[in-house]
Parts: C-alpha cells; sequence; structure tokens
C-alpha cells in the first residue's frame, strides 16, 4: 500500500519529522509569538481579558492564519487567559484587569496546516515582589527543560530538570496539565510531564517536535476545574504562572519555533 505520510513514528507514538519540516514549524511559531508581542501594550489596568483576546483575534486573521483553539472541544476564543490563580485554560471575557494582577496568555495559531503553541506571562501595571519571583523562576524553569533537550537524553530528563529546579526554590510544579507533541495537528504524543526522574521515559530524537509549558504555583501544586468545564486555578488559591515553548529536536540540542521576534517574552524585557 501506498504511504504518503513522510517521516516515522516512533513505537511511543512520536512522529519523527523531517529537516524540511521545520520551516513550517517556524512560520507558525514565529506568528505566535509576533501576536504575543504586538498585544503586550494592552496589557494594562482597566483592560478586559475580552479585549485582548478580540485583539488576538484579529492579528491572526490579518496573517491569513487560523485560530487552533476557536471550535477546539467547543472552546470559543482564540487565546487563554489566566489571571493570579488561574493555572491554564483561563476564558476572556468581562472581567476587567486589576493593578499587580499576573497573566499568561496562550496563543495557537495554523499557518499552512504547522501548529505554533506559545504562552508567556504579563503584568498589568507594576510586578510585585513575590510575583515576580514566581515568573522568574517558571521562565528558567521552561530553560531548564529546553537545556535537557537533545538526541540521547530522555523525556524524564526533561520533567526532572523542571522539578528539581522548581523545587530547589520552594515552589511547586503543577501535576494536572502537560506538554505536548505537536506539528500538522495541535496535541500529539508524548505527554511531556514537567515532572519526573532523569533517564526515564522515551528517548528524545531528532525530529521530534513537542511543547514544553510549565505551570508553577507559589503554593501547593493541586488545582481544580470551575463549571465552565474549562478554568483550572490553584485548590489553595495560590498565585501560578507559565510559560510555553514549541520546539524540534536537532543533531545537537533543540529549536525555538517560538522564539519572540520583539525579545519581549518576559515582562520585565523590551
Ligand atoms: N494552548 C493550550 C496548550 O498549550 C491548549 C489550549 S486548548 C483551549 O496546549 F481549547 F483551551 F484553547
Ligand atoms: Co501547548
Ligand atoms: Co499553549
Amino acid at each position: 500500500m501506498k504511504n504518503d505520510s513522510k517521516g516515522r513514528v516512533t513505537k511511543d507514538g512520536i512522529r519523527i519529522f523531517e529537516e524540511a519540516d521545520f520551516s513550517g514549524m517556524h512560520a507558525a511559531g514565529a506568528l505566535a509569538a509576533r501576536i504575543l508581542d504586538d498585544i503586550a501594550p494592552l496589557v494594562q489596568p482597566g483592560t478586559t481579558t475580552g479585549h485582548i483576546d478580540a485583539a488576538i483575534t484579529k492579528l491572526v486573521d490579518e496573517a491569513g492564519a487560523t485560530s487552533a483553539t476557536i471550535g477546539y472541544k467547543g472552546y470559543q476564543h482564540a487565546s487563554c487567559i489566566s489571571v493570579n490563580h488561574v493555572v491554564c485554560h483561563g476564558i476572556p471575557g468581562d472581567k476587567r484587569l486589576k493593578e499587580g494582577d499576573i497573566l499568561n496568555v496562550d496563543v495557537t495559531v495554523i499557518v499552512d496546516g504547522w501548529y505554533g503553541d506559545t504562552s508567556r506571562m504579563y503584568v498589568a501595571g507594576k510586578l510585585s515582589r513575590k510575583a515576580e519571583r514566581l515568573i522568574q523562576i517558571t521562565h528558567d524553569a521552561l530553560f531548564e527543560g529546553i537545556n535537557a533537550v537533545k538526541p540521547g537524553n530522555t523525556f524524564g530528563d526533561i520533567g526532572h530538570a523542571i522539578q528539581s529546579f522548581v523545587e530547589a526554590n520552594r515552589m511547586s510544579v503543577v501535576r494536572d496539565f502537560c506538554g505536548h507533541g505537536l506539528g500538522r495537528v495541535f496535541h500529539a504524543p508524548p505527554n511531556v510531564l514537567h515532572y519526573g526522574r532523569s533517564g526515564t521515559g522515551a528517548v528524545l530524537e531528532p525530529g521530534m517536535f513537542f511543547t514544553i509549558e510549565p505551570m508553577v504555583n507559589l503554593g501547593r501544586p493541586e488545582t481544580k476545574i470551575l463549571a465552565d468545564d474549562w478554568t483550572a486555578v490553584t485548590r489553595d488559591k495560590s498565585l501560578s504562572a507559565q510559560f510555553e515553548h514549541s520546539i524540534g529536536v536537532t543533531e545537537t540540542g533543540c529549536q525555538i519555533f517560538t522564539l519572540s521576534p520583539g525579545g519581549k517574552f518576559h515582562p520585565t524585557w523590551g
């Protein structure tokens, strides 16, 4: 039988992409990241999260791209916006941001069939000392994970790098949500856990595409889902942060598809 789909799938169900596929992921990732750059000035006390989401919808549209989240399992927005103790999947709406609120904005776009998925933290107004520390540790935890990505290492090495760093800083890693493979689909194997043991899990190979998107809480790691069936919050109401990049494994390490074109990935930059 003829099989048109290129590449192969590992015994763990992880697709191995070809070198030519990296450019499609770079295009999609760059658009998602540019949109997150462009909405930064809107994040101010008094703005609603619905207004930020509407701006994102417009930017996706103007780029001739497609939102991956609108219509995904019934979700109706171009972003998830998760404020303060919301861990992830916050639904944009009429709530106005207050001075000192911290928020994660998560955007996934489809460009020529390729998915670009990234999220980062913002602050409305001035960053408090404790929120700044949470955001810094969460950002650095993502890069501890990214630095563990190279052929021969395992997914457990990524999780271990993130968890040990976060816990050494007396914060906690959320267990209830994970990163994921992606490419020409939104969510594919493997589940990329942000905790774990070195040397466990599937072995990384060049051509694997996935996200790393640790959620870190100031308090305990447990979450619960609100009655809207989407919004995940910390059970103890402690502050939560998240950063997400989409990456591809290379012969020597990895490429990040969702780098900020404006160098604005962190709220205190740009
Ligand atoms: N972008 C999220 C992720 O990182 C998924 C959002 S799905 C939605 O995987 F439906 F909530 F938008
Ligand atoms: Co993701
Ligand atoms: Co995302």
